[in-house]
């Protein structure tokens, strides 16, 4: 069920609502037949980037399925040192996939593209396994921000260089519940413990 935004308790730690969550459902709805229309027929193995694109991922999922597209299903863990609200650098691969890539068509997916270190060090990790093709997908682009060369072949929204939360983006663990997108305060941040 969509709540009405008038109604949001979590409203008062954000700036505004970017993309609600009918405009989320919708722009899902566009991509997933792009997708399924480049993949029918394909052996697909879709890997999603823990914890991330978890909403987006299981969304996509469940919308290929109406589209009689069923892939393998994997996932890897990646975590980048530094603060909650950079990414600094360096990419660590905390769990790999255990599905063969030998011979499939893999869709790489990630909840957003910044500077692209993680992507592209997740995108050359699998390509390692032989797959017969690395795509990659994403909930939002950042292009503004990118260091590293690379470009998503499927994405839903490009925005500016706001830091948001919410379709499985958090602060501190904290908003990935939320089934649409926000823009944080960032002079107006909740209380946490962790
Ligand atoms: P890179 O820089 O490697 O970043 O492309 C990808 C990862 O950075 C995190 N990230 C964000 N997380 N709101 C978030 O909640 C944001 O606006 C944001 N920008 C980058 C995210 O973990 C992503 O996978």
């Amino acid at each position: 069920m969509l709540r009405r935004s008038a109604s949001l308790p979590e409203k008062k730690y954000f700036k505004r609502i970017l993309f609600t969550e009918l405009e989320v459902k919708r722009r899902m709805g566009e991509m997933a037949v792009e997708i399924a229309r480049d993949y029918r027929g394909k052996e697909m193995v879709i890997v999603g980037i823990l914890k991330g694109s978890f909403m987006f991922f299981s969304d996509l999922v469940k919308l290929l399925y109406i589209h009689d597209i069923h892939p393998y299903i994997d996932f890897m863990i990646l975590s980048s040192y530094g603060s909650s609200t950079t990414s600094s650098g360096k990419v660590k691969l905390d769990r790999d996939i255990t599905t063969p890539l030998e011979g499939k068509w893999v869709l790489l997916v990630d909840d957003i593209l910044d500077t692209g270190r993680t992507l592209s060090f997740a995108k050359f990790h699998l390509s390692r396994f032989n797959p017969m093709g690395v795509k990659t997908c994403v909930f939002l682009d950042k292009p503004s921000r990118r260091v590293v060369k690379i470009k998503a072949d499927y994405r839903c929204f490009e925005i500016e260089d706001l830091f948001v939360v919410g379709y499985g983006l958090d602060w501190n663990n904290l908003f990935r519940d939320l089934p649409y997108v926000a823009v944080i305060d960032e002079k107006n941040l909740p209380p946490t413990n962790l």
